[in-house]
């Protein structure tokens, strides 16, 4: 197949290259709206908004399936910008849906109300709280309206090697400031963006196509305290295990409550998904979040 990954300067278009590496089965094509100077890939510019760009691109090329990793993904902003997060989130959406390729899309666990006190499975009801997570609910509908047989993997807390994220600003504060405050009301799933590309890829790569919505993250469930505990944790055991060069992170991790924050969004309080249905499907067993943090942390 010819695959192109849109969005492959972001945290999961990049770990979707890596594994095109062990993938050579296939063709790939990697794009973004920008490319930047150091690509190690060949990056070509598509802005996803752009329907015609789309649509040529996937004809000029022979696309057969579309990953799309590219997203609007600044939650604070898109209460700003909710018009432009749109475009991105759910019009282009269904630009890719209307391309001719087959379709792998990227959904959030936002679409949920995040009230929940269960895992959410993938047909429990969407009640999005947020901006992002309209666009991105409008996203899948769009998408689904346009191309029914798309399959749409919602993810939550994702996190690489590659661009910011929550692990690398957790370092980055350890390392200088004496004291951090962590909400311990927000429990989740930290989800290493290279295991999300693994079960894409069982989906790829299966026998047979099976359209529909899964929800992915890793195992297990944690406050953001206590990711950030672990973050710690782990940085110092690769610290004193000579796996990394630098000073051991001392800074306390105190915990505190939403309210203290002061989010310019609301953020879920509860939003573990159930993912029962992708195991299933796709016959993968899923690492622990402790597991990837580490895996990612050797690979940073
Ligand atoms: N990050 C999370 O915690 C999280 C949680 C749940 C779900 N997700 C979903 O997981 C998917 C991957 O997230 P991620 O963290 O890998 O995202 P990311 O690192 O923000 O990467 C998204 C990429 O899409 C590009 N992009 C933005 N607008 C575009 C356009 N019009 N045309 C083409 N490319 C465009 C971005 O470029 P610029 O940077 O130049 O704008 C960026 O390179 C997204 O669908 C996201 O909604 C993420």
């Amino acid at each position: 197949m010819t695959i192109l990954i849109t969005g492959a300067n972001g945290q999961l278009g990049n770990e979707m290259r890596i594994l095109s590496a062990e993938n050579k089965q296939h063709t790939f094509l990697f794009s973004d709206v920008f490319v930047p100077e150091d690509s190690l890939v060949t990056i070509h510019p598509l802005d996803i908004t752009d329907a015609a760009s789309v649509s040529a691109f996937v004809k000029s090329h022979g696309v057969d399936l579309i990953v799309n990793c590219a997203a609007y993904t600044n939650v604070d902003k898109a209460e700003q910008d909710e018009a432009t997060a749109l475009k991105i989130n759910a019009d282009a959406v269904a630009n890719l849906g209307r391309s001719g390729a087959r379709v792998i899309h990227v959904s959030t666990d936002y679409v949920f109300s995040g009230d929940e006190h269960l895992p959410c499975s993938e047909d429990d009801p969407v009640a999005p709280r947020t901006a992002y997570g309209r666009t991105k609910n409008a996203g899948e509908q769009a998408l689904l309206s346009v191309l029914p047989d798309a399959i749409i993997f919602r993810t939550a807390w994702l996190y690489s090697e590659f661009g910011t994220n929550f692990v690398k600003t957790m370092i980055r504060l350890g390392q200088t400031k004496e004291e951090i405050g962590v909400v311990y009301d927000q429990i989740g799933t930290p989800t290493y963006a290279l295991d999300l590309a693994r079960a894409i890829f069982a989906a790829i790569n299966d026998d047979a196509w099976h359209p529909g919505i899964y929800h992915y993250t890793n195992e297990g469930v944690c406050s953001w305290f206590d990711f950030t505990v672990a973050i710690h944790e782990v940085y110092n055991m690769f610290i004193a295990h000579g796996m990394k060069h630098g000073e051991p992170i001392t800074c306390r991790v105190r915990p505190i409550l939403s309210e203290e924050y002061q989010y310019l969004t609301p953020r879920p309080h509860y939003s573990v998904l159930n993912k029962a249905k992708v195991k299933q499907t796709f016959a993968i067993s899923i690492p622990y979040w402790r597991d990837s943090l580490i895996a990612c942390m050797r690979n940073m």
